[in-house]
């Protein structure tokens, strides 16, 4: 176990049993199998977001003492991290939100991180696609993860769930591009970039 690789996936749905949570399983079933996995659900911790105080401008920690307090440590030591999350008025959901703008003590205090494998980003939405459906979610998502030292970032977005929930099974791992961003067109994973 000492050995073993760390998937750290912060889960940023507020409704279980929705498309992401869905999404989120097959991932962890494919890319995950060998490796171990911590799932935090956000909406089970009760913290602020970030209030700008400027004290890890002085010291090189967050000085709010909550249920995010301990997630730190969580995601120092993980090897991959995962960000599950519907977009919500075209960005990632507050509880995401959140959680990003908490890693603004590591954009203060840049680190020389190691070990960092690969990070992913899981976005579902909605409505028909649209112009910048995920563009925003994305660019939340690239930037923190890239502030948390991974080079690798895999984004899968599934879109239209209102009229198609996301099907149990529909990723396969031979058809995701790994540092790409992955989406959902018919009955195929669309590259995007
Ligand atoms: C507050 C709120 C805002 C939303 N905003 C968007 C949006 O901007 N674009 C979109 O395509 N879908 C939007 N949706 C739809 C969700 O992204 C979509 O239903 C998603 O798949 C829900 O994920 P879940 O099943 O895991 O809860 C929104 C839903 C809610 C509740």
């Amino acid at each position: 176990m000492e050995n073993q690789d760390k998937v750290l996936a912060l889960i940023g749905y507020t409704r279980k049993n929705g498309n992401t949570q869905a999404l989120l399983e097959d991932y962890l079933k494919e890319f995950a199998q060998d490796k171990e996995v911590d799932l935090v659900d956000l909406n089970a911790l009760d913290f602020k977001g970030c209030i700008h105080c400027d004290g890890c401008l002085k010291e090189p920690f967050c000085r709010l003492r909550d249920d995010f307090s301990p997630i730190y440590q969580k995601i120092e030591e993980a090897n991959h991290l995962v960000f599950a999350s519907p977009v919500y008025f075209n960005g990632v959901t507050w509880l995401l939100k959140k959680s990003i703008d908490r890693m603004q003590v590591y954009f203060s205090n840049p680190r020389d991180w190691q070990g960092k494998k690969s990070a992913c980003l899981l976005l579902t939405a909605g409505a028909k696609p649209y112009p910048d459906q995920f563009t925003t979610s994305y660019l939340e998502g690239q930037i923190t993860l890239k502030t948390l030292g991974y080079s690798t970032f895999t984004c899968i977005q599934v879109g239209d769930t209102d009229r198609r929930p996301y099907e149990a099974g529909f990723l396969r791992k031979e058809a995701i591009k790994i540092d790409g961003i992955n989406r959902r067109k018919g009955n195929q994973w669309e590259l995007i970039e």
